[in-house]
Formats: C-alpha cells, structure tokens, sequence
C-alpha cells in the first residue's frame, strides 16, 4: 500500500443504501451496511487523498479526515455527487442506491384501509454513478460496484459498458460470507480490457488493495 499514491487528489465516495420515503414514517430502502464504501473512503484517505464520503443512512464511524456528507434520497445522494464534481479526480460509486422511489411522498401517515391489496406507484431513480461518468471532457475517472448472484463478471462488464465508467468492482454476493453486510469480501477489478481478482480479505483490507489498484489504474489513464 502506497501512502502518497492519491496525494493532491479529491476523491468523492458513496456509501450506504439510500431511504426512499413513503410517508412521514415509511420507507422503501435496503440492507446495505455501508462497510465497503466507508473502508474505501479511510483507505483513499490514507493514501493522501482529500476524501468526501456522501452517505445513506448506516451506523458507523466517519474515518478520520473524511469529509462526510449525510444524504437520504437517491435524489439527495445525486445533487450532492454533483455538488463538488469540478473539483474531483476520482468518483467511486459504493452506495446501494434504491433503483426506485414512491411516485408521491404523501404528508400525513398513510392510514390502513379495508383493502387486502394495496398497491405503490414507484419512478425510477437517478443513476448516480452513470451520471457522473456521462459528464464529458471534465468528468473525473469514475468507477462502480456491481453486486451480482452469477455470471458476475459478465454482468459487471456489461454495467462497465452500459453506464460509460472506467473500472467496476464485480462483488459475487451468492455467497453470503462475503458481500452485503458481512465483514469480508472478494472482488475482480475489471476494466475494459482486464480482470484482477482481489481474494477474500476483511472490508478494511480489501478496501486498501482496492484503493491501490485504482490509483494505478487512475494513473495510466493520465499519462
Ligand atoms: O445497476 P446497478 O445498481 O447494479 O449498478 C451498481 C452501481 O451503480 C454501483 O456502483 C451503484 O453505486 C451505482 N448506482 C448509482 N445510482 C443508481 C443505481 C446504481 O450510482 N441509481
């Protein structure tokens, strides 16, 4: 692990689920623990860059030096992406974003009707990560996860595709050792034309080796 390796760079992470409200006290969301996201953030960090975490709600610890903003909505979440986009090198997607959000959110309580059915109206939501890679010439190197049950690889290269970014982090999570909420992880890191297969390791650690391979990446990209 190189310390000086994003030294004077800005990296911007999202971490977490997002909270798609219902009503004053409902809402849709989902189980995301925000672990990944958050070790990334210490990891890039500790590799010298200035790093601003915007995160769903989760429980844990803001990493020291960690500028972290506190978002609910994937709409919420999106308008602070972009809010200090100018000045970012690095955009990782780690957030668990809600793919869709209730069409109203009503102002009072829903109250129980008699009906055995009751039916959502749900709109889809931003795509934050896509959105960032689609900003043209000042776009920072953008990268996503991809949480997949099979064909990992091919369904993250097709979202590597689809979505226009640099790198995805393809997360096997038909295993429930690693991926969502568990302490460790394994991942492939791929690119448009290759694959690193980082093995399972604590969040923490993984995080690092990831961290180190992007900024490598990231360079290159530069040159
Ligand atoms: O399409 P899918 O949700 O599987 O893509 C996962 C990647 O896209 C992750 O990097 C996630 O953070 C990002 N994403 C996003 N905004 C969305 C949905 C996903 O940034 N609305």
């Amino acid at each position: 692990f190189e310390y000086g390796a994003l030294a004077g760079k800005h990296v911007v992470i999202t971490a977490g689920p997002t909270r798609e409200p219902l009503d004053p006290v409902r809402y849709i969301s989902n189980h995301s623990s925000g672990k990944m996201g958050y070790a990334l953030a210490e990891a890039a960090a500790d590799a010298g860059a200035s790093v601003r975490l915007i995160s769903g709600p989760v429980t844990l610890q803001v990493p020291p030096r960690v500028d972290c903003i506190q978002v609910e909505t994937a709409e919420q979440m999106l308008a602070a992406s972009l809010d200090d986009i100018d000045r970012c090198d690095l955009f990782i997607a780690a957030a668990a974003v809600a793919d869709y959000r209730p069409v109203a959110v009503e102002e009072h309580k829903i109250k129980k009707g008699s009906e055995e059915i009751m039916e959502l109206r749900l709109t889809k939501n931003p795509d934050i990560v896509a959105t960032v890679a689609g900003l043209g010439a000042q776009r920072p190197y953008t990268v996503g996860f991809a949480a997949e049950t099979r064909d990992v690889i091919g369904y993250a290269r097709s979202k590597l595709i689809r979505k226009g970014l640099d790198l995805i982090v393809a997360n096997d999570v038909s295993n429930p050792e690693i991926g969502f909420n568990s302490d460790d992880n394994a991942v492939t890191l791929v690119s448009a034309d290759d694959e690193v297969s980082l093995p399972q390791a604590s969040k923490r650690q993984l995080a690092r080796r990831l961290i180190e391979q992007i900024a490598q990446h990231y360079k290159q990209s530069t040159k």
